[in-house]
């Protein structure tokens, strides 16, 4: 007897997010994104890097529900994304704190929000660890105008993790830190997303954080923002920071930045 090991399709991780034709213009002038086809499967990890004005928040803040597209269409857990949806995380660019709002506070406002006060205090305890996992402990009670760009950054972190979404849609959201936490942050990303079989969508300028962290990284043109090339990054999981140091590493860095020198960047 015989037997098939052909992986059917049946086989592949369920999409989550289905993104065909998409396209936003501002106004008349401004063509932010043209025409982005992508499918982004269950406990996968995408990346998204372009030069800066490329499209790379726009396409976030579409996927989000929180700005809708002027062309094309966008499918979550099978169910077209008309408005903010409550079943993702999300982190943008800037932290966004409250500023009358202390951290624990801010980081616990989307359960509040959700699920009312009680909900809050019984998540407090929660957020406490988060934060000590973000190296925060101690500035439970301290209100965003007295904590670095990092610390903020890393506060809207535990504000995004609270809520233990299974889809997260990342917009740089390391850019504050030095490259060591910075390092520490993505080797808890991937851990954090590997254990909840977390679907992960992320906005970089780091060819080598989207290396080490992705299945696929999406290379985008500069204005009007296209996906140029996709790139799937057969390294093993789960990945680890001395990776950076094999040939293959660095095979596909090179791949990255000869598409962005070539144009993506222009
Ligand atoms: N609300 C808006 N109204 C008008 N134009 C906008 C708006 N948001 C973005 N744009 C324009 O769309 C283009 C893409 O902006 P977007 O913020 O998506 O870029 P980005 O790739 O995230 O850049 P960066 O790397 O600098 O964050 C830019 O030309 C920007 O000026
Ligand atoms: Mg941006």
């Amino acid at each position: 007897m015989t037997v098939a090991v052909t992986v059917s399709a049946e086989a592949r991780p369920r999409p989550v997010y289905e993104l065909a034709q998409v396209s936003k213009s501002y106004g008349e002038r401004v063509v932010a994104l043209e025409s982005v086809d992508l499918v982004l499967r269950e406990g996968e990890f995408h990346s998204v890097i372009g030069s800066s004005g490329c499209g790379k928040s726009t396409l976030l803040k579409i996927m989000a529900g929180l700005t809708p597209p002027s062309k094309g269409r966008v499918m979550l857990a099978g169910t077209p994304v008309l408005g903010a949806r409550a079943d993702i995380g999300m982190m943008f660019q800037q932290a966004t704190l409250f500023p009358w709002r202390t951290t624990l506070q801010n980081i616990l406002l989307p359960v509040e929000v959700r699920e009312g006060r009680a909900a809050a205090e019984t998540a407090a305890a929660r957020a406490r660890i988060l934060l000590e996992l973000v190296g925060l402990k101690g500035f439970e009670d301290t209100y965003p105008s007295q904590l670095s760009g990092g610390m903020a950054q890393r506060a809207a972190i535990c504000r995004m993790l609270i809520s233990e979404p299974n889809v997260l849609l990342l917009d740089e959201p390391f850019s504050a830190l030095d490259e060591i936490t910075r390092d520490f942050m993505n080797m808890e990303l991937q851990r954090i997303c590997r254990e909840r079989n977390a679907s992960a969508f992320l906005v970089t300028h780091s060819i080598a954080e989207a290396v080490i962290l992705s299945d696929i990284v999406h290379v985008m043109s500069s204005r009007p923002g296209r996906i140029v090339r996709s790139i799937p990054i057969a390294l093993p999981r789960p990945r680890t920071l001395d990776m950076t140091t094999l040939p293959l590493f660095g095979e596909y860095v090179g791949v990255i930045r000869g598409l962005l020198d070539k144009g993506a960047f222009l």
